[in-house]
């Protein structure tokens, strides 16, 4: 909205005007005003309030020639964060009082009345920060939530999360995509968490799920022809909490039919281009494609940061003529020996190498190799064995630090992907203004558990395996890829998808694969979506992204809970509210609901 119409637009009966887009053109007008005082300076004579709303700040000027003795005394008494209305005129700031960063800095208000109508106690937390002041612990900032919310940074980040669901909105609606809402209290639709579950107090003993995703209700609407949907949803998961993650969060869930990968992944770019363009960023019209084969050789992990190289390099045949215990006890039960060379890093110390290992060993590794080349000579455990030609080979410049995994890849994989990250942040080579995007596809279908052999959906179980691998290896699930695909952002996942198995006949069999062999059990839990599929489904296949994650990244904050209004800390606790808290047993034993297992003094 251009800052005219948005003048206009946000009048009302009690104000003229917000405060933060007067400008010098407003000058000689009478305004009324309404907001909360965000700071105050009283210079005997003159009374200055800076007034704040959503839209910014302007500063009040309260002195004798314009204001009366009654006014002037009341301004000069108010507290912070009182809510008033006032009345003035709009003057032109001298110009040695211009204040350039401010931007509505030209002007001030000559107040002439003044009402507090909403006087305000002595705020737990200041609101109002000055240069170089901290930020209040974050655990603060989310009990008085009341408070934190009124930052101008959260405010911004709030704004810019409205704007972009609206450019989704338009985007999707623009290209025949109905928004179609799914139900909250549903039955469990497996995306790998445990399942926040809601009581029934007339079906005793029975239990909503609330969605993890509206995966299967999304797959439905396509079996019923409703053939490109999209919601803003919210999701619940019940798992492990970090910074980038929330038990309840919102994904910009689209699903189609009649469509192929290429289809989704279009439009997942054209999406995403114009989110980040709402941002103030031009981005690439095509990502980068990478098989998550090649992403987990090069780079140890499925959702690589692009912005540096540091790619790892498969060394087995390099090791395998030397004569050094570790590696070749590795190699003789058919792992590999994989590692990165880092430019520089034999200027690291001891202690510095050792961290690493440690990273490594927290992964898994039985350890982390280090061969560094200075002086020309080389330096490390194994480099009494190497051979003039493993040198060769190996390639080490003067001044490089190369370090080695041997184990299996499973192992392997993740404690290089940490080495390689942390290799990164010290060498500086992360490059923060870039925005490098990537395609993740050809997952596996399923990963197997290394001892009980058990298969597991990598993806979700209705993504479509590749149909050459069930051809290729019609008795070897472990061998098929899915039709899935991840869209990463410089080492995040932002969102993720497949085309769908539209077989209900596969569909079973996928199930059976999981471990759901039993008919009824199918029928059971996953009949809904089978019925639908016997009905008779078109081709379809979808994406979800992680609409909080992509707020962050664009607002620059450095956690989910600045891009969400009431946020849970990672405790899976909101502090504001006070939830979850425990209920009285009146209400429990209506639910039909004993709580076992916990202190007494945590029952209400
Ligand atoms: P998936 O489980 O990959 O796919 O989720 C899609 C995207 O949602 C975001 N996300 C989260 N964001 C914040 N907090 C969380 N706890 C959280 N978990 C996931 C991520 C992720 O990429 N139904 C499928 C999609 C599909 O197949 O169409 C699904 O939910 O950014
Ligand atoms: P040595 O002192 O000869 O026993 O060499 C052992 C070195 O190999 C130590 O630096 C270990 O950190 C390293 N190491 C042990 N296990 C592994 C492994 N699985 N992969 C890579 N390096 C390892």
């Amino acid at each position: 909205m251009s800052s005219a119409s948005e003048q206009s637009v946000l009048a009302t009966s009690l104000r003229s005007d917000p405060c933060g887009l007067l400008r010098r053109s407003d000058v000689g007008r009478t305004v009324r005003l309404g907001g909360w005082v965000h700071r105050s300076r009283d210079l005997g004579g003159l009374v200055f309030i800076d007034l704040r709303d959503r839209t910014g700040l302007v500063q009040l000027a309260f002195g004798p020639a314009w204001t009366g003795a009654d006014v002037q005394a009341l301004a000069a008494a108010m507290g912070v964060e009182s809510v008033v209305l006032v009345e003035g005129e709009v003057v032109a700031r001298e110009a040695d009082r211009v204040n350039p960063e401010m931007p509505t800095g030209e002007v001030e208000v000559r107040v002439t009345a003044l009402r507090v109508v909403g006087p305000a106690v002595t705020p737990a937390l200041p609101v109002a920060r000055g240069r170089g002041d901290k930020m209040p612990a974050e655990e603060l900032r989310l009990r008085h939530r009341y408070l934190d919310l009124r930052r101008p940074e959260l405010q911004a980040n709030l704004v810019l999360r409205h704007r972009l669901m609206q450019v989704t909105r338009r985007y999707l609606s623009d290209r025949g995509y109905l928004e179609l809402e799914t139900p909250i209290l549903t039955k469990p639709t497996p995306e790998g968490a445990r399942d926040y579950l809601v009581p029934s107090r007339v079906h005793p003993g029975e239990f909503y799920a609330l969605p993890q995703s509206p995966q299967i209700y999304k797959q439905l609407f396509m079996c019923c022809g409703y053939d490109r949907y999209f919601q803003i949803a919210r999701c619940f998961r019940d798992e492990d909490l970090r910074a980038d993650r929330q038990p309840e969060f919102t994904q910009i869930d689209i699903e189609a039919s009649f469509v192929e990968r290429e289809d989704i992944l279009a439009l997942a770019e054209g999406l995403i281009g114009a989110l980040w363009r709402e941002a103030g960023h031009e981005i690439p019209a095509h990502f980068e494609r990478m098989s998550y084969a090649d992403a987990m050789e090069y780079y140890g992990c499925d959702r690589p940061d692009m912005r540096y190289e540091l790619r790892l390099r498969d060394v087995s045949a390099i090791f395998a003529p030397l004569d050094f215990a570790v590696t070749r006890t590795a190699l003789a039960a058919g792992h590999r020996v994989r590692g990165l060379v880092v430019p520089g890093g034999a200027a690291w110390s001891r202690k510095q190498v050792d961290e690493l290992e440690a990273l490594a060993k927290g992964a898994g590794a039985g350890g982390l190799l280090r061969l560094r080349r200075a002086d020309g000579a080389y330096d490390g455990p194994v480099a009494k064995f190497l051979t003039d030609d493993a040198k060769a080979a190996l390639g080490l410049a003067d001044g490089d630090l190369a370090l080695f995994v041997a184990a299996p890849d499973r192992i392997s994989s993740p404690a290089l992907d940490r080495v390689r990250q942390e290799c990164a942040r010290r060498l500086d080579l992360v490059d923060e203004s870039a925005q490098r995007f990537l395609i993740v596809m050809d997952f596996p279908m399923f990963e197997q558990d290394p001892d009980s052999g058990a298969l597991a959906a990598v993806h979700h179980p209705f993504t479509a395996p590749h149909p050459e691998d069930m051809a290729a290896h019609p008795q070897d699930p472990a061998r098929w890829r899915a039709l899935a695909y991840d869209v990463v952002l410089n080492g995040t996942e932002l969102g993720g998808g497949s085309i769908r198995t539209s077989d209900p006949a596969v569909q079973s069999r996928m199930f059976a694969l999981l471990g759901i062999g039993d008919a009824a059990e199918q029928e059971r839990r996953f009949g809904f979506l089978l019925e639908g599929l016997r009905a008779g489904a078109p081709p379809h296949g979808g994406i979800a992204f992680g609409f909080d994650r992509i707020a962050m990244l664009l607002s620059g904050a450095p956690s989910l809970r600045d891009v969400i209004a009431f946020p849970k800390t990672t405790a899976a606790r909101s502090l504001f509210e006070g939830a979850p808290v425990a209920v009285p047993a009146d209400d429990l034993a209506e639910l039909h609901i004993a709580v076992r297992g916990v202190a007494a003094e945590t029952l209400a």
